[in-house]
């Protein structure tokens, strides 16, 4: 069995994207034609966007990804499954007034996530992420999370020169795959347990 889990977090304060749900270039190039239809607010657009960012973040770990493809990424409408070719990922999709979040997964438990407000590290956007994760896992395996180390390895080729972020506790990869996420003032992390056999 494979597993991973994706997510990503869209602050939806923001006011660059307020009104993109309204232009059409940009629906068209996020959403399928079936997913056009259902776009009336930007809570509906963002919802689609975060899926498959979570979508492509779990798949690219399983060795296939649909790179800048939106469109190919088919997400059901009740936001509960997203099917990108013969794959399909369970879906859940969050959020209040003010973010939408989204977690994608495949195989594997049902994951555990969190959103925040940045801030918290004072160190960035990057390192508060990571305070969440650490965090969220040592609740759930019931350690500090002091003990808990977020890394990413040097990936040739990868678009940062890195690969995802996993954790590591005393030097000991934890059972667990995670995803990381961060948009404007908020953080966003996830968790799937008993995901040891990803291929990549
Ligand atoms: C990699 C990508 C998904 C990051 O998403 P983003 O919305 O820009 O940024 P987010 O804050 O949500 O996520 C960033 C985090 O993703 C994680 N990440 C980076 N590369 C990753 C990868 N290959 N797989 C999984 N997670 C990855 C990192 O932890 C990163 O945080 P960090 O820089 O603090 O370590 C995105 O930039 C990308 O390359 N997209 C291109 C592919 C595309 O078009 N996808 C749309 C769906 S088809």
């Amino acid at each position: 069995m494979n597993a991973a889990v994706g997510n990503d977090v869209v602050d939806l304060t923001d006011p660059a994207i307020g009104r993109h749900h309204e232009n059409e270039r940009f629906v068209a190039r996020v959403c399928s034609e079936d997913e056009r239809l259902r776009v009336s607010t930007a809570r509906d657009l963002w919802s689609l966007f975060a899926a498959n960012e979570a979508a492509y973040k779990a798949l690219v770990k399983l060795g296939g990804a649909p790179g800048f493809g939106h469109r190919t990424l088919r997400v059901a409408p009740d936001l509960a499954s997203i099917a990108w070719g013969d794959r399909r990922l369970a879906l859940v999709v969050t959020g209040d007034g003010d973010h939408v979040h989204a977690v994608a997964w495949i195989g594997g438990g049902r994951p555990i996530a969190r959103v925040a407000r940045a801030g918290a590290s004072g160190r960035g956007e990057s390192e508060d992420a990571r305070g969440v994760l650490r965090d969220l896992v040592a609740e759930a395996i019931g350690c500090a999370a002091g003990e808990l180390e977020v890394v990413r390895d040097r990936v040739a080729g990868a678009w940062d020169g890195f690969g995802p972020p996993r954790v590591v506790r005393a030097g000991a990869p934890v059972d667990a795959d995670v995803s990381l996420s961060h948009d404007g003032g908020l953080v966003a992390a996830a968790a799937l347990f008993g995901a040891e056999r990803i291929d990549s």
